[in-house]
């Protein structure tokens, strides 16, 4: 073969193995292990210790895993502050006054920091595994799943995506189910990780057409939550997304059963029809176990969407900024 041709191949070869490397690489649950063993350990001593300080804050970080991988994949975006080149996530309609627990993330990437001695572990992948550390805590051992890491940070954020990308309460099941199918899950993913919201509470403006203008909502239920949010005022004033929000739990889908969702996309899962969404509110409400098991199936396809990994995004120094 002709030796300009040769050297013009190979270099095409090592061309295409540069960029297809990094997107190829597969996120594992053995990641730090080797590099870090005391990582995965140390986040979970952070979570443990900041639930035990305030019980809602497990809700928090699971919700801010969901709207990270939600908004150009879960690459850590949603931490980011703004900067001079872009707006970011944290202003977005869904974001604004209502995701937090920034402060534990700080806490535990300072942690994990320390006792790796240097900034090893992505702020991408402290979402993840608090996430799946604040369930098991809040659920016990059965609600644990092994998540997969390998995840970089991305060096930019969208708060024009996160608009997009991050369903609003008020879509109905069929806007919820191609929210999800756009981002490659599916009705079980949706009606199973909707479960997410076994814990946590939300503010009145988020539910207030529900309790007053929806019909399939339990009278009694409704009533009591009009008595903290009213017609006008009150926005901020909180009400828990079930009955025991502290705890991971399926009274979530038994709520739905009696047409008490708080959120109008919470009742949009169960409408008493036997569809297929139907279904599995039924089966989850009676069936901790198949719960268990396909939420954290669920989890792990929503941590996978689009991560950076190989040579691409990098490991924050500080997970609020990009490092330069
Ligand atoms: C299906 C579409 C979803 C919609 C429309 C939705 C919407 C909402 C809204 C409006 C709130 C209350 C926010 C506030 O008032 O400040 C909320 C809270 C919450 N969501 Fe979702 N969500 C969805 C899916 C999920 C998923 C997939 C998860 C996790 C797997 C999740 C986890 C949570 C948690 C844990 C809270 C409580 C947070 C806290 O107490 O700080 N949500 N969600």
């Amino acid at each position: 073969m002709d030796s300009h041709l040769q050297s013009y191949l190979v270099l095409v070869m090592v061309t295409l193995a540069t960029f297809m490397i990094p997107t190829f690489a597969q996120l594992t649950p053995d990641y730090y292990d080797k590099v870090c063993p005391e990582a995965l350990p140390t986040i979970k001593s952070v979570v443990k210790q900041a639930i035990i300080r305030e019980k809602r804050i497990g809700a928090s970080l699971l919700r801010l895993h969901f709207h990270d991988c939600f908004v150009n994949g879960c690459d850590g975006s949603v931490l980011l502050d703004d900067t001079p080149f872009f707006l970011g996530e944290k202003t977005a309609f869904p974001n604004i006054n209502s995701i937090r627990g920034f402060e534990v993330v700080d806490e535990i990437k300072a942690a994990v920091d320390k006792v790796c001695k240097y900034p090893l572990v992505s702020c991408a992948d402290i979402l993840a595994v608090a996430a799946r550390d604040s369930v098991a805590i809040l659920g016990g051992s059965q609600y644990w799943y092994q998540v997969l890491l390998g995840r970089r940070d991305a060096r930019y954020a969208s708060r024009d995506a996160a608009n997009v990308n991050l369903p609003p309460p008020f879509l109905n099941f069929t806007q919820l189910l191609a929210n999800f199918q756009s981002h490659g899950l599916d009705l079980k993913d949706l009606v199973v990780l909707s479960g997410g919201h076994t814990i946590g509470l939300a503010k009145c403006s988020s539910f207030r057409d529900r309790i007053f203008n929806d019909t399939n909502i339990q009278p009694k239920f409704a009533a009591t939550l009009r008595e903290s949010c009213p017609r006008v005022g009150g926005d901020t004033n909180l009400a828990p997304l079930d009955a025991s929000p502290s705890e991971f739990d399926t009274t979530y889908y038994k709520a739905l059963l009696y047409k008490k969702g708080l959120l109008h996309s919470d009742q949009e899962l169960f409408k008493g029809d036997g569809c297929e969404s139907d279904q599995l509110v039924e089966l989850y409400s009676k069936d901790p176990y198949a719960f268990a098991r396909d939420f954290g199936v669920s989890m792990i396809k929503m941590g996978n969407m689009k991560p950076l990994t190989g040579y691409l995004g990098e490991i924050r120094y500080n997970c609020r900024k990009v490092n330069y």
